[in-house]
């Protein structure tokens, strides 16, 4: 007995010294880093947002959305969920429960599917926004381009006087940082409700700001608002130093085969 129990002593004796003469080996513990907001994936109901709002398509959007419906076949109507959602967040002002509720209605598709679709694409607000929504780009080229979207940024902040995903107290303006508009060579830009300003520096993103806010308070003023695109002075995004090549009469196509 003896004899066998010596040598698993000394086995785990000899093992036990190893261990204390290994380095200490750890393993990094990481966490996901805590989420700062649940604004995107959790509904909560509050007074101006709980499914027992009532909400139904006014009769001229029941009329589009008829339209918008033939464009699938009967049993793929739940396709049209993108589109009835932004037709419910113009009407209701933001895509509130009742109106996710009233679609998956519609579109006879289990709400969970409709609340999926809504809180996966960003530009379904899903708390209510001010008349003005302004969104400012800060991705890269934006930041690069012009005076660069963080002056832009500070003179909205300043302008206005709210922090980025705040509505001004006369419920006119809410402002949000967003990522890539697609207008990069006329930055840097704001979209503001469905228009695009462009070629922004901080004195014309305020004068932009003042002419909205006075064409609610005195619509008389409405044709004080620049028109939508680039705020200087270029058409859409040509060189705004003039033309600097192909500056030369096209040549015609005589002259190109003239050999012949
Ligand atoms: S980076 Fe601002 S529009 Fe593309």
């Amino acid at each position: 007995m003896a004899s066998t129990l010596t040598p698993l002593f000394m086995r785990t004796a000899v093992r036990s010294a190893c261990r204390a003469l290994r380095p200490t080996q750890t393993r990094a513990f990481s966490v996901a880093a805590r989420k700062q907001s649940d604004t995107l994936m959790v509904h909560r109901n509050t007074p101006d947002n709980n499914p027992d709002i009532p909400f139904k398509f006014t009769e001229s959007n029941e009329k589009i959305i008829a339209e918008v419906l033939k464009r699938y076949p009967p049993q793929y109507k739940k396709a049209a969920v993108m589109p009835l959602l932004d037709i419910g967040q113009r009407q209701h002002g933001f895509t509130s429960i009742s109106v996710m509720n009233e679609v998956a209605r519609i579109l006879e598709m289990p709400p969970m599917r409709v609340y999926e679709v809504a809180s996966f694409y960003t530009m379904y607000n899903r708390t209510p926004v001010g008349k003005f929504h302004v969104q400012a780009c800060t991705t890269t080229p934006c930041q690069l381009g012009g005076c660069g979207s963080d002056v832009i940024v500070k003179a909205i902040k300043e302008h206005l006087g709210i922090k980025q995903g705040e509505t001004t107290p006369d419920g006119l303006f809410t402002f949000i940082e967003v990522e890539c508009l697609g207008a990069c060579v006329n930055a840097p830009m704001v979209q503001i409700n469905d228009d695009y300003y462009e070629d922004l520096t901080p004195e014309t993103t305020k004068s932009l700001l003042t002419a909205l806010k006075e064409s609610v308070t005195d619509p008389s003023n409405k044709d004080k608002v620049p028109a939508p695109g680039p705020l200087s002075g270029r058409h859409t995004c040509e060189n705004s130093k003039g033309l600097t090549n192909l500056t030369s009469e096209p040549w015609g196509t005589e002259t190109t085969r003239s050999d012949l």
